[in-house]
């Protein structure tokens, strides 16, 4: 299998699987616990469906939205994820590029592989994933740093004050940086060339918050102890709200779930909301972005931009959340997957499969714009849920 022969998400999970040693691909793929909230964000969408209008005239599709200040070609932009260069040793770099090619924007992870300082030097709108840390210093540094180095956007991510139990990790033995372990031994050795370019080129590092770790203290061994020993657990609105006027510019609240959150969201004048669970990575038994979505959309619907993050993994999943009441929707591991089968080439063909199975699907729906879907074009199954 090449990337040549990927026409979908499930594709390229299927290519990465075999790119990948077993504790790599399992941190990607897997979730909290017993994963029912990981499945069920990508199951929601088949609760409801998609009613199209016949004869409308619509021979073109814009794909295009604003949101967060930026005005986007796709209304699909990059989650930030952890550890990229654990996927593919181009890292952070394939997916700056790919969303400057598409026209899209690019969420960047606290505990990203490359530096804000080289990201900011990419042309396509980005966004900087942040954290309330313990250590005040280390998060108002962050913010300093992103102002200085054009990101446009910043996201607060509230959802993971306390790492998610991620039990596939343990399973197949995954750590940061990986580690030979008896459990991964096998799975290292199985891929030579994933094996090779991890020794051989840049060493792994996590520079936009390692040189603050190693002072005084050791450097986090994994994302779950980062997350346990570095965050502010007792963070409250007035963090947000102080973030928020800290940064000044576009500001997102990741990780909101509750019609109550998203109206205090409002008032302290965040621009938009990231509808999230983490996918699926951190409260298991949590409700789904999408079945979510209407509730949200109806309290705070015009007042602040929606964006619905979490098991999107076709173009169809983007137009009902639109559909619904998103203003756009960001996913991670509909690229993922890809940046683990092929780099660079894997994502842009992974986002160009996405834009055009959009751009077709609105064709089809018979909409011109973004803005014609609305929630007439969906219709709950009757209550029948998979
Ligand atoms: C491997 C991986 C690493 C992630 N790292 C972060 C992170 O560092 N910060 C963050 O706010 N979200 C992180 N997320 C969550 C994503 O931003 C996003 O919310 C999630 O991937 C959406 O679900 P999806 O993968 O089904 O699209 C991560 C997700 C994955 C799969």
């Amino acid at each position: 299998m090449r990337i040549k022969d990927c026409y979908n998400t499930a594709d390229f999970r299927r290519l990465a699987k075999k790119r990948l040693p077993a504790p790599i691909f399992h941190y990607i793929d897997g979730g909290a616990d017993d994963e029912s909230t990981l499945n069920r964000n990508t199951a929601a969408f088949d609760t409801a469906d998609l009613v199209p209008n016949v004869l409308t005239g619509a021979e073109q599709a814009d794909l295009s939205t604003t949101v967060l200040g930026q005005q986007l070609q796709l209304p699909l932009f990059f989650s930030p994820t952890a550890m990229q260069r654990l996927f593919h040793h181009e890292g952070e770099r394939a997916i700056a590029a790919v969303a400057e090619e598409m026209g899209t924007m690019f969420g960047v992870s606290t505990l990203g592989t490359r530096s804000i300082e080289e990201l900011g030097r990419h042309k396509a709108p980005k966004l900087f994933q942040i954290y309330v840390h313990k250590d005040a210093a280390l998060t108002a540094d962050l913010i300093e740093r992103c102002r200085a180095n054009h990101f446009d956007a910043l996201a607060l991510t509230v959802d993971a004050i306390v790492a998610g139990n991620r039990e596939r990790d343990y399973h197949y033995g995954f750590t940061t940086p990986p580690k030979l372990t008896a459990a991964s031994l096998l799975s290292f050795a199985l891929h030579p060339q994933w094996s090779f370019n991890y020794l051989l080129r840049e060493k792994f590092d996590l520079p936009n918050v390692s040189h603050y770790i190693e002072t005084g203290s050791t450097i986090a061994a994994s994302v779950v102890e980062y997350l346990d020993t570095q965050m502010k657990r007792s963070i409250s609105w007035d963090d947000a709200a102080e973030m928020r006027q800290l940064w000044g510019g576009p500001f997102a609240v990741k990780g909101v779930m509750s019609v109550d959150d998203a109206k205090r969201c409002v008032d302290i004048g965040a621009t938009a909301i990231i509808v999230s669970n983490h996918g699926g990575r951190q409260l298991d038994g949590s409700r789904a972005p999408f079945d979510q979505l209407a509730a949200i959309a109806d309290a705070v619907g015009g007042q602040i931009e929606i964006i619905l993050d979490g098991g999107i993994r076709r173009g169809t999943h983007v137009l009902k959340a639109l559909a619904r009441g998103a203003t756009a929707c960001s996913g991670g591991r509909l690229y993922l997957y890809a940046l683990a089968a092929g780099g660079s080439a894997g994502v842009r063909r992974a986002m160009e499969r996405l834009r055009d199975e959009m751009q077709r699907d609105m064709i089809l729906m018979g909409c011109r714009s973004v803005d014609e879907l609305n929630e007439s074009m969906l219709n709950e199954r009757n209550g029948q849920t998979l």
